[in-house]
């Protein structure tokens, strides 16, 4: 049975800088405030013209670069995102035409920050099946589309951008060793956009009433079940796979919070040399932010080939879910 390996990385951030200062200019917060809490200083936004598809092109070009491939090499395209460029078409559809891949298949996938992972999983079933060779996977958000600016318990937490990763059958040593997936509907109010789908259709309505923009029920309830569930997937990964911490070279979690990566690596007891962090940057980016980090740690050299690389995601849902990748 064929496996999936990943053969090219790429990743893009739009180049408008939204820093802490000029978020103490739209709600009552302070830089203090924001990277004692949360450790991001600034994260990129996205301006009026450009969509979530626009950011996963400009991360899928380097990401088919580095594969040496084309588009119309590409079975199969999926799109991560809870920030669609619309309801439908798919942003994987509108993707597909961008990049003219013509042969591809193309799937949205909604699990909100574990969306990556969710991806894979599905990437790696896909290719496991043996009847696809190449998928093109690709985290990409546009959260300040969705962020409420007057509500400073979230609006200071995101930012948009876009990973992309080419995932190749192949016959030899085992790219991904497992995915592990979760999640838990009962807790789905505890982060949610509650407007402008079928329960609540965009109304003036909905707008006045901030119900078409992201809410956070519980900051705090997020955060430990963050630190809980992402160290449980961690542990389930590596027990399936008879490995243990000591044999991950580097975890590349969700990158939501700096003290929320920091509590999962204390608790796995993986050192800070093991553990990719650039949400300082570029703030919660959902499904974007474990490829967009994946993809920085692939280009400064920090990850070789035979690695054990760790992923763990946890998002809105609630979703959340591990892998584990032999690179
Ligand atoms: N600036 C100043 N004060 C603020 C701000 C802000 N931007 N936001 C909230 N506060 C206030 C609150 O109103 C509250 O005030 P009160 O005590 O008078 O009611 C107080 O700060 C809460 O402070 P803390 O309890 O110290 O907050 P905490 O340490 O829990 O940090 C935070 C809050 C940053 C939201 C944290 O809980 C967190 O990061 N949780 C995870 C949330 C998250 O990442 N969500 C994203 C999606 S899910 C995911 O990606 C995993």
């Amino acid at each position: 049975m064929p496996c999936a390996r990943i053969i090219g990385t790429g990743s893009y951030v739009p180049p408008k800088v939204l820093t802490n200062a000029d978020l103490e200019k739209l709600v009552d917060t302070s830089d203090e405030w924001i990277l004692t809490r949360t450790g991001i200083s600034e994260r990129r936004i996205t301006t009026e013209d450009e969509a979530t598809s626009d950011l996963a092109y400009q991360a899928s070009l380097p990401a088919l670069e580095a594969a040496s491939l084309d588009p119309a090499d590409l079975d199969m395209i999926l799109v991560a995102t809870i920030t669609p460029d619309m309801f439908f078409p798919s942003t994987a559809c509108v993707l597909q035409e961008r990049l003219q891949a013509r042969r591809a298949g193309a799937l949205d996938i909604s699990a909100a920050c574990s969306g990556f992972v969710y991806g894979l999983a599905v990437a790696d079933g896909l290719l496991r099946l043996g009847t696809m060779r190449t998928v093109l996977l690709v985290g990409a958000e546009t959260l300040t589309k969705i962020v409420n600016w007057k509500d400073r318990n979230t609006c200071v937490l995101f930012g948009d951008g876009a990973g992309a990763v080419i995932l190749r059958a192949s016959e030899g040593e085992p790219g991904i060793l497992s995915t592990h997936l979760f999640a838990d509907g009962t807790k789905g109010p505890l982060l949610m956009m509650p407007g402008g789908g079928s329960r609540h259709p965009l109304s003036q309505r909905v707008l006045d009433e901030g119900l078409a923009a992201i809410q956070m029920a519980s900051g705090n309830e997020v955060f430990k079940g963050a630190v809980r569930a992402m160290e449980d997937a961690a542990l389930t990964a590596l027990k399936h796979n008879n490995l243990d911490v000591g044999d991950v070279n580097l975890m590349i979690p969700h990158q939501a919070n700096l003290r929320i990566i920091n509590a999962l690596g204390q608790r796995l007891g993986l050192t800070d040399d093991r553990v990719c962090v650039n949400v300082q940057k570029v703030g919660n980016t959902s499904a974007a932010s474990i490829p967009l980090a994946l993809d920085e740690a692939v280009r400064e050299g920090r990850v070789k080939a035979g690695d054990l690389i760790l992923l763990c995601a946890f998002g809105g849902g609630l979703t959340w879910g591990s892998a584990l990748i032999r690179w």
